[in-house]
């Protein structure tokens, strides 16, 4: 069994942080999205796993993500030249995946559930495809199946007007090496994309062996702002063990679950956990509430928080009213004179979105 996980994409959602960076190394909990992707298929016991990177963010995610030591895995990173589509990623991964069976990742996706238990089924059933559904509440903004009472797939269709049912395909899926020949049946989509369904719906057309599992505990896909808020928040709820390695003066006070990294200076603070700071932050007259993930070498001076992402470098000082629902990119700053402002001045990068609620 090998893997493959998806790291391409444009990830126009999630501007402006991607135009800057991969949306698959933006941190939950202070770890890149992709990592609990690559952890989750280790686990699951397989070891050989193939990265689809594009030309922009590729370097990046190959710098960060390394060889796989770091995961007891070997990692071959393939170049996409064009974010065309999901079975596209597919087709260019060939040459890696040869004629195994494999398990394919969205690597802006996470799921609570282990993978063991599905890649056992769809192993001893000899299945064709293997593909995970949850039940969600807007069926028509994913791609959603209709299936029988034996779990078997019917029907699946790609954000449909009318939807069939309201269970939304999860971005795990399994294959054995016949969807190979499926995609090569198929031809892109009005929007221009070979889509992972389509080649789906071939192997179901062409009465190949094709199953469905609901998946029970929680499924994030990361893709936009509200998405990656809600993984910071599930993620730290279910996830994050107290840990403090820097200094915290007598002064500041943490109280539930808090990890706070090395190097990182706080000084007179309020922290309530779930919160995770990470290495060589400082920290000065702050309150964080829960739910909160500081990364590396951030400093927040007079500064209130709650449910709210700041990324590596990011500097936050003076703003007294409480910031919530917030991400801050990397290396951004944030600052306010220490009476009322007379004036507000401005550098906000393409597709920025400031909220002064
Ligand atoms: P999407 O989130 O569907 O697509 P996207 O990354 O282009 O994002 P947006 O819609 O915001 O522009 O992709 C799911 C995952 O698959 C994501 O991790 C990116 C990856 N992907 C590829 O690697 N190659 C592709 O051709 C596509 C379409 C996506």
């Amino acid at each position: 069994m090998k893997a493959i996980i998806l790291s391409g994409g444009k990830g126009t959602r999630l501007r402006p942080l991607t135009y800057t960076g991969a949306k698959q190394l933006v941190p939950v909990a202070n770890k890149p999205i992709l990592w609990y992707g690559i952890e989750s298929i280790v686990r699951a016991g397989v070891t050989d796993i193939g990265i689809i990177i594009s030309p922009e963010t590729g370097e990046e995610v190959k710098a960060k993500t390394g060889n796989g030591d770091r995961f007891g895995a070997n990692i071959t990173y393939i170049l996409q030249e064009q974010p065309a589509g999901l079975a596209h990623a597919v087709k260019v991964a060939r040459p890696f995946l040869g004629d195994s069976p494999f398990v394919m990742y969205l690597g802006d996706n996470l799921i609570q559930n282990e993978l063991g238990q599905f890649m056992t089924n769809f192993k001893e059933q000899h299945m064709d495809a293997l593909i995970m559904l949850r039940p969600v509440s807007n069926p028509t903004a994913f791609g959603v199946a209709e299936v029988d009472a034996q779990g078997r797939v019917l029907h699946l269709v790609e954000k449909p007007k009318v939807p069939p049912s309201n269970l939304a395909l999860v971005g795990i899926y399994f294959f054995a090496n016949t969807i190979h020949a499926a995609i090569d049946r198929i031809q892109p989509s009005a929007r221009g994309e070979l889509e992972i369904t389509d080649a789906i719906q071939n192997l179901i057309d062409h009465k190949n062996h094709v199953e469905a599992r609901q998946i029970e505990g929680w499924w994030l896909d990361t893709g936009k702002k509200d998405d990656l808020l809600e993984a910071n928040q599930i993620v730290l709820d279910t996830c994050l063990q107290s840990a403090i390695l820097g200094e915290v003066d007598a002064r500041s006070q943490i109280s539930g679950r808090v990890q706070i990294g090395e190097g990182s200076k706080l000084i007179n603070c309020t922290v309530r956990g779930p919160v995770v700071i990470g290495n060589n932050c400082h920290l000065e007259n702050c309150f964080i509430g829960p739910y909160s993930s500081v990364a590396d070498e951030v400093t927040l001076i007079d500064a209130d928080l709650e449910h709210s992402v700041i990324l590596r470098g990011a500097k936050v000082v003076g703003i007294q009213q409480r910031i919530v629902d917030s991400v801050v990119g990397q290396r951004a700053q944030l600052k306010l004179a220490p009476q009322r402002p007379k004036a507000l001045r401005f550098m906000i990068g393409d597709d920025s979105q400031i909220e002064l609620a």
